[in-house]
């Protein structure tokens, strides 16, 4: 469906659209922080999101010389999507970012799909410039005439390169580096990786219902390794963005390679999400842990979050072994409504940088997801409550003292024996709007609830149930880290076992909060808040 509304659009608008995006080649970055800078309805406060119109997936993710890029598919001339551009800020903290100029325009070859960026370091490619290493994204290029002239070899992979700390890129003139040969319609979002086993660099990416994995020695002449997926994990619509990446299991010096896999539709809740795998790679074949087919065998999926709006997301490229961590990043946002959600000046907003820590848990290998501990530059007014028992609702918007529409929370509640009680949180307005995020101890379940927390009717897929997600852990504990920011909120579950990420709308900015309790009390051990202030 997507790609007929794609065709129909760009048959009128393709031609205007690059000639206008070629004049605006000159847009200064912005100064930021002007009055009236970011404060629009439902405008995330910490989250980035682009100045102005379209935004989808996060691109290019990379660290070079202190600073995080963050590329991201960008249509500069509409608030939907439209021919792909790369947009581009970078941050020293994974906070707070400075938009950068467009960094890939569509050319000759295509418009500028998903992909990624490394740094070579040992200038492999031959592009670097007096001994210092390039920066080299890869990405897909999208020939619009030809997927309207009815072919089916439309996508393929180009890389270019910046000498500049990624402030301008050249595209290297013998793009294509990966032809579609095999004429597969759906052939995009390539992520690399230096692979210092086999000494190459290895290349994954989306081939309609699996992945292709292919190798290079300088990131230019490529060769096809193998294929990965038709028969395990999710099939309920199209392979995209898939990230492939070494990492060690916590407290072990075990290795074992991770794949994330986005799908489009059929995830957890509906629509866009995003599973993965845990496996080897042996330089040629990457193959499931034994324990892990199990989990991913007939259809079955295991899930980086079950909420509904964290798509597309991988990881960052290059951050220092000294660091260590495995950063990650999402578009927050969902195919099902993305360019029909009630914004005007801009589209979409990313998830919080987060970490992902893969743990050997009692049922196989697991990814656990932290917010990054950067984010905590954001705390303002703290607020803190010890052992308290509650039944139904506390109030505590009094007492925080400071705005619903933007606090963290982290909470740690007993569950009775006993009984089966129902608790969270609810953020609400004057208009009586209310969203729940919270656990339902009958069904064994995390919840987040948009059904009734505002604005809804321009999609029919937009607020149709509440989404559940299923508890791992079986502690008596149950922990919740929460972020809300104006039109989204985050759950990070029993230390990121369970995440859970929506967006919504209400008509105004959420002003009350409270701790609520059904079904039997709940013992709180401890509840913080924090007021989190604006990263702009
Ligand atoms: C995922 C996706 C990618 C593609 C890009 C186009 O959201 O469909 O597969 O490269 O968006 O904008």
């Amino acid at each position: 469906m997507r790609n007929l509304i794609l065709c129909l659009f760009f048959s009128t608008v393709l031609f205007a659209a690059c000639q206008k995006t070629a004049e605006n080649a000159n847009v200064q970055p912005s100064t930021n922080s002007t009055a009236g800078y970011y404060t629009e309805p439902h405008r995330p406060q910490f989250h980035f999101s682009p100045e102005k119109m379209w935004m989808n997936d996060p691109n290019g993710m990379v660290y070079f010389e202190g600073e995080y890029h963050l590329f991201y598919q960008h249509y500069p001339d509409a608030n939907v999507w439209g021919p792909m551009h790369w947009g581009h800020a970078v941050s020293t903290d994974l906070v707070h970012w400075k938009h950068l100029p467009i960094a890939l325009y569509p050319d000759s070859l295509g418009l500028i799909f998903s992909g990624s960026a490394v740094v070579d370091w040992n200038n492999t490619s031959g592009f670097g410039l007096n001994g210092q290493p390039p920066l080299v994204a890869i990405f897909t290029q999208h020939l619009m005439e030809g997927e309207k002239a009815g072919r089916t070899d439309f996508q393929y992979q180009s890389i270019a390169y910046s000498t500049d700390k990624g402030r301008t890129w050249t595209k290297y003139a013998g793009n294509p580096v990966v032809p579609n040969t095999q004429k597969i319609k759906d052939f995009r979002d390539p992520k690399v990786v230096w692979d210092e086993d086999s000494k190459q660099w290895v290349m994954v990416f989306a081939a309609h219902d699996h992945v292709m994995l292919w190798g290079s020695p300088d990131l230019k002449k490529w060769k096809h390794l193998s294929d990965f997926g038709k028969e395990f994990g999710g099939h309920g619509g199209v392979w995209e963005c898939p990230d492939l990446f070494p990492m060690t299991v916590e407290g072990t010096g075990e290795k074992r390679w991770v794949l994330l896999q986005s799908l489009n539709p059929g995830a957890a809740n509906g629509g866009s999400g995003t599973q993965y795998f845990v496996g080897n790679f042996d330089g040629k074949k990457f193959t499931l842990d034994p324990g892990f087919a199990s989990s991913v065998a007939g259809g079955k999926a295991v899930w980086l979050d079950h909420g509904r709006d964290n798509y597309a997301g991988v990881t960052w490229s290059d951050v220092p072994s000294s660091d260590g961590r495995r950063l990650f990043m999402g578009w927050m946002s969902n195919w099902d409504y993305a360019t029909l959600v009630p914004t005007e000046a801009w589209r979409s907003a990313t998830t919080l940088p987060r970490q992902l820590v893969l743990k050997n848990t009692s049922a196989g290998m697991r990814l656990a997801t932290l917010p990054v501990k950067e984010l905590e530059v954001l705390r303002g007014k703290a607020y803190t409550i010890d052992n308290q028992v509650v039944e139904n609702n506390l109030d505590l918007t009094a007492k925080l003292g400071f705005a619903a529409s933007m606090v963290e929370m982290e909470l740690e509640i007993e569950l009775p024996e006993g009984s089966i009680p129902d608790f969270g949180i609810a953020v609400s307005n004057q208009q009586g709007e209310e969203y729940r995020v919270g656990f339902d101890a009958a069904s064994n379940q995390f919840y987040s609830d948009r059904t009734k927390a505002g604005k809804a009717d321009f999609s029919d897929k937009f607020a149709v149930k509440r989404h559940t997600a299923p508890r791992v852990s079986s502690s008596k504990t149950v922990h919740l880290h929460l972020f809300f920011d104006v039109a989204s909120c985050e759950l990070f579950a029993d230390n990121g076992e369970v995440v859970m990420t929506d967006i919504y709308f209400p008509t105004t900015d959420f002003s009350k909060v409270q701790l609520y309790a059904s079904n039997g009390k709940v013992k709180v051990k401890t509840l913080k808040a924090w007021e989190l202030k604006r990263a702009f």
